[in-house]
Parts: structure tokens; sequence; C-alpha cells
């Protein structure tokens, strides 16, 4: 009977403590292309796993088909952006995933795509984190989802990927074939895949 007291008493104490101060936002992450808008993170995936875009123009209702991300306003450094509507949460974060030649990018045309993943901490080297494309494909592929950074100037979002040696790249986003790729070098990136690219920007619109 004693015992019961006290843990009834501990429960009521422990729900009086203070909040947490809240410093996430929630927000959509939209796509600008040569000053432009064109859209927004979908929070669909393609059959290979990777995060789709939606069109501002495509459907007036997009509203419901944009990604719901959480962002720490106040980190200057990379973090991870959780998706709040994904559709795999199993796979909860926006992350990237290594690409067809590996999971570091740079001066050449390697690529990596965009989708659900685990998650990894700043800093830290491509993992075996778990993510939508190794899911949908069966292709083992490593993944990082801390590669965010947030300029709360500008609202913009870049992804900063850390390659396997540690070295960290900033990275370019395209969108092919209405995904995302992250890749160090533009120009080299169109030269060997002759894809249509759109380079775009990334902003944080809450
Ligand atoms: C972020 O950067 C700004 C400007 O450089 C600085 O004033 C601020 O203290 C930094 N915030 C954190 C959390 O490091
Ligand atoms: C943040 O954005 C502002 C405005 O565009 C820019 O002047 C500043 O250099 C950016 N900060 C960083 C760390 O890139």
């Amino acid at each position: 009977m004693f015992v019961q007291f006290v843990s009834l008493l501990a429960l009521a104490t422990s729900s009086l403590a203070a909040p947490v101060q809240d410093i996430t936002s929630l927000g959509y992450l939209r796509c600008s292309s040569e000053g432009k808008v064109i859209g927004y993170i979908s929070k669909s995936l393609n059959s290979f796993g990777e995060y789709k875009g939606v069109s501002p123009d495509s459907d007036s209702t997009d509203v419901n088909h944009r990604m719901l991300v959480s962002l720490d306003v106040t980190t200057n450094g990379t973090q991870s952006l959780l998706v709040k509507n994904a559709p795999d949460n199993d796979y909860p974060f926006l992350g990237g995933i290594g690409g067809e030649e590996g999971s570091t990018i740079g001066s050449d045309g390697d690529y990596l795509h965009v989708g659900g993943t685990g998650t990894t901490a700043p800093g830290a080297k491509p993992a075996y984190c778990g993510n939508t494309y190794t899911d949908r494909t069966n292709k083992l592929r490593k993944c990082e989802s801390a590669i965010w950074v947030f300029n709360s100037t500008s609202s913009e979002v870049t992804p900063q990927w850390t390659n396997d040696a540690g070295d960290v790249i900033t990275a370019n986003i395209g969108y092919v074939d209405e995904a995302f790729v992250l890749t160090g070098d533009k120009k080299e990136f169109e030269d060997t895949w002759e894809d249509e690219v759109e380079w775009i920007t990334l902003a944080f619109e809450t």
C-alpha cells in the first residue's frame, strides 16, 4: 500500500516538471531555380524510395502533398530534419543516400539520392543507417541524416555531406526526373549523366 502511494506521488511530481523549451519549427522545403519558385519537396516517395518534388502549378491543393519537416532554428551547424508526415516511419529523416558510385562526392559527377533515412550524428561519415532506397531496391547503400545547415538570415537550407574519408562537401542540389540528387560539381554531373537538371536552392518556409 505504501509502495503504491509513493509511486503515485512520484508520477504527480514529474508531470509538474517545467516543459522543455521548444526550439524546433515546422515548415515546408521550398525549391527555387534561378530565383523562381518551382515547387516544394513532397511527402511522397517514388518506386526507388526517393522523395519526389511538387510543382506549385500542378495542383492548387498541393499544400497537402508537401513534406512537413521539423527544424531547429537555433542550430548553426548540420542537423537532421525529421519528416513529420513521412510515408515510411522506419526511415523518418530526410537524408542523403549513396548513389551508383558510392557515398563520396566531390569534383566528379558522383551523386547521392535523397530519401528517408535513419539517423546519423552531425559530422559522422556515411553509415548503414537504413534508408528507403535500400528498402525499395534491395541495393545496400550508406546514408547520412545530419547534413542540413539552416541559415536563419536567408532561411536557406544547404546540404553539407561528410564523405567516407571524412572531408566535408557543400553539395549542389539537382532536380532530375522528379527526384533530387546531391552532387559536388554541377558541370561534371551534367557531362557524366547527360541528364536534364534543374539546380535548386532550398528554403525553409513556415
Ligand atoms: C550562429 O551564428 C551567429 C552569427 O555568426 C552567432 O551570433 C550565433 O551565436 C550562432 N549560434 C550558435 C548556436 O552557435
Ligand atoms: C546567410 O544568408 C545571408 C543572407 O543571404 C548571407 O549574407 C550569409 O552569408 C549567410 N550565412 C552563411 C553562414 O552562409
